[in-house]
């Protein structure tokens, strides 16, 4: 099978630097370009994060441009709490010192998916807001799209950022409702199955001594998010995604509409899935817009992460 060209939309955060070196390093993905927003720390912050984490990977050819420092609406809320104020959860790593391409991450995209021979995959691992913005300025170019893999709210597990809100859309329910009523193909990769690819602590071992060039760096995110969640299985978090899209057959979805809250008091930013069968309760059910992830083959998906990078 020839590599799947993507782009990667991304927040560098911890999580987004599991993603990034699972993407830089498969042979199953051609990344065109990754584009960086504000969300688990500020823009200043993810730009940095990302050159790092894609110069670990051996993969310093890849365009990364900024984009968007705050969300369409509302000021940012971060993640920091999460991830570290510095974001990766490695406050004295040393950052790499390139500078990112000179374009706006929206402008880049749109010069990545004209110039691209077939249509390009998108994996969304942040707020909505660059792509939101693509939406807006390049309607035109939108056909160019082939998918959006978006990590991003969720059916049944309620939130994270609130009791409702997954952060991805909380952190930008605007930007998130106007990707979701694009009309491009969404699959919903949320809570739901983003909680379910771990890894086991002798696979962190084995990640960690691996001898690669990412392979310390590595060792330092995982060994992170086992102190802050207090887990000997860290999860992938936004790997999980970047799996889901090599081998989406790892996913079990279903076609359902979804709608963004922007005004709830206490729903604002959650994905609202309608899950009404056809039937007569369900004859104002609009059309699906996304395929929501149910199920995931977590297992598979977490040795294609350690396959990949030990
Ligand atoms: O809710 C989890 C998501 O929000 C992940 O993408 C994490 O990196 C943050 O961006
Ligand atoms: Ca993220």
């Amino acid at each position: 099978m020839p590599p799947l060209p993507i782009l990667i939309d991304c927040d560098t955060g911890v999580d987004d630097a599991l993603a990034l070196l699972l993407a830089a390093r498969s042979p199953a993905l051609k990344i065109l370009g990754v584009t960086c927003v504000a969300g688990n720390v500020s823009l200043d912050a993810v730009v940095p994060n990302t050159l790092t984490v894609l110069d670990a990977a051996q993969r310093p050819e890849i365009p990364v441009a900024a984009g968007y420092a705050s969300p369409l609406v509302h000021p940012l809320t971060d993640a920091s709490h999460v991830h570290g104020n510095d974001g990766l959860g490695l406050p004295d790593w040393p950052r790499s010192t390139r500078q990112p391409n000179a374009r706006h991450a929206v402008d880049l995209m749109a010069e990545i998916l004209t110039a691209a021979s077939e249509p390009v995959t998108i994996i969304a691992l942040a707020p909505l807001t660059n792509l939101a913005g693509f939406v807006q300025r390049y309607p035109e170019l939108l056909p160019r799209i082939a998918r959006i893999i978006s990590m991003g709210g969720s059916a049944f597990s309620g939130g994270n950022m609130t009791a409702a809100a997954e952060f991805n859309i909380g952190c930008d329910p605007e930007a998130a409702a106007v990707v979701y009523n694009s009309g491009v193909p969404i699959t919903l990769y949320g809570l739901d199955v983003f909680r379910q690819v771990t890894l086991t602590a002798a696979e962190v071992a084995a990640l960690e001594a691996a001898g690669k060039p990412w392979s310390p760096l590595l060792g330092g995110l995982l060994r992170y998010v086992q102190r802050r969640f207090h887990q000997t299985e860290p999860g992938l978090g936004d790997g999980g995604t970047v799996t889901a899209a090599i081998l989406p057959d790892t996913l079990t979805t279903r076609a359902h509409r979804v709608h963004i809250e922007l005004s709830g008091t206490h729903t604002r930013g959650m994905t609202v899935v309608d899950r009404r069968v056809a039937s007569q309760d369900a004859r104002h059910a609009a059309p699906p817009n996304a395929d929501v992830a149910y199920a995931i083959d977590a297992r598979r998906c977490a040795q294609l992460f350690v396959e990949t990078l030990r």
